[in-house]
Parts: structure tokens; sequence; C-alpha cells
């Protein structure tokens, strides 16, 4: 198992934290029985972060993977890995992930337990803490956890699948979080393509998370340009 490495995921999200914007692969789609393949292409492409969902079956009706891929792909790459939590119990594994490689870690506000509380063991055990919200959840209801955030993501479909439409809700929320909470690098998920990237960054979201709109062209050179073509210069 890859050693934990604070000063390595505390340049991680210095990296995340200055871009003004970062489009991330989501890693749902992509060849998983060619993963080095996989994480050469997106490098070669220019990509400059990666987005891992890892989903439990019970938190959401998918089911995906969990620590040994986060760990497999950090022997692969040195980009920073965010990794989505879309698990029941995630205080159960937060350690797991951490030894795996992750850079950062996102739970969801929607969580059984205290999310606060899975928070700060986030932060205790040395890595970026993050939170997230589904389409359908108030930002009121989670005002109290976002003093331990490092990262803020804004689901803009509800979690579990990629090929989602985007949920406009998503931008009444970053920009509510742009004007309120200055502080948080804001990340938004879920249908982020060419014709909805740039509506995201204007309401103050800097990461991207794209899925389909990359693994479904041949060349992620070509994806992540028209991406970033959508964006303002
Ligand atoms: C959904 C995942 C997303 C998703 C994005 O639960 O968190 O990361 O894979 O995929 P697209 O861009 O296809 O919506
Ligand atoms: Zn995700």
């Amino acid at each position: 198992m890859a050693e934990m490495d604070a000063s390595r995921s505390d340049q991680a999200m210095q990296r995340l934290r200055a871009a003004d914007f970062m489009v991330l692969p989501s890693l749902l789609l992509c060849d998983f029985g060619d993963l080095r393949r996989e994480i050469a292409r997106l490098e070669e492409a220019g990509v400059q972060a990666l987005h891992l969902d890892v989903m439990d079956g019970h938190f959401v009706p998918n089911l995906t993977y969990g620590m040994p891929i986060v760990e497999g792909i950090r022997r692969l790459t040195e980009l920073p890995i965010d990794v989505h939590l879309m698990v029941s119990d995630p205080a159960k594994y937060v350690q797991q992930f951490v030894d795996a490689g992750s850079d950062c870690l996102t739970i969801h506000a929607e969580i059984e337990q205290d999310a606060s509380e899975v928070l700060q063991q986030i932060r205790e055990a040395g890595v970026g803490v993050g939170l997230a919200v589904n389409p359908e959840t108030r930002l009121e209801t989670v005002q109290s956890a976002l003093s331990w955030c490092d990262l803020f993501l804004v689901m803009s479909v509800n979690a579990g699948f990629g090929g989602q439409s985007f949920n406009p809700v998503a931008l009444d929320k970053l920009s509510q979080l742009k004007e309120s909470h200055p502080q948080l690098l804001l990340e938004v998920d879920g249908g982020v393509n060419t014709s909805t990237i740039s509506a995201c960054h204007e309401a103050g979201a800097r990461l991207f998370v794209v899925g389909s709109a990359i693994f479904g062209l041949a060349d992620y050179r070509i994806a992540m340009e028209q991406l970033h073509d959508a964006l303002p210069t």
C-alpha cells in the first residue's frame, strides 16, 4: 500500500487552489482493463488532476470500485487524486483511502452519520476535506459543516451514474456559496460538458468533473480542448 504522504497531499491541494479552472476526468467510464494506458492518455491530453468515483451499491444504487483501484492509480500517476465517496459509512474507510494515496476525500452530506465528525476525521488524517450535496439537498442543511471543508462539491445530477443531464439547481448553489464562502474551492459534478461548463464557471465553480464529455470522445486531447474553449479566456 502507498504510504501516506502529507506533503504530497498538501501540494495537490495547493495545485487545485491555484487553478483558475481545472477539468477533472471522472474515471467511471474509462477502460478499466487498461488503466495504465488510460492514465497516460489523460496526462498526454493535459489533465491536471483525477476524480475517482467510489460507490457502494447502498448510498447510491450503483457499485464501482474501492481502495485497491485508488492505490493502483496512485502508482501510475503523480497527478492529484480527488476521491468522491458515494458510500453510506465513509468514516469506516477514511484511513484506508488515505493510505491508498488519495489527496482529497469528499463525503456526502446525505449520509446518516454526522458529516462534521467525518470531515474532522478526514482533516486529522491529513488530506484535503470535501463535502458534496445532491441536487435536492438545500445548502441551509450543511451550514455548520462548511467550516471544516477545503472543497465543496455541488452535484448537478443525482449521485450514482455518469451520463445524466445537468440540473441547473447547481448554479444557484454555486453562486450562493461563492458569495457566502469565498474561501471554499467549488467543484461541480454531473452533466458538465461544452454546453454547461461556462455557466458553472460563471456561477463560481473552479473544478469541473467531467465523465462522458471526455470518455465519450476517441481523442481525450480534443475533448479537453473543447471544454477549455467553452470557458471564457
Ligand atoms: C456521478 C459521478 C460523476 C459522473 C460524471 O455520480 O459522481 O463523477 O461520473 O459523469 P458525467 O460527466 O457523464 O455526468
Ligand atoms: Zn464524482
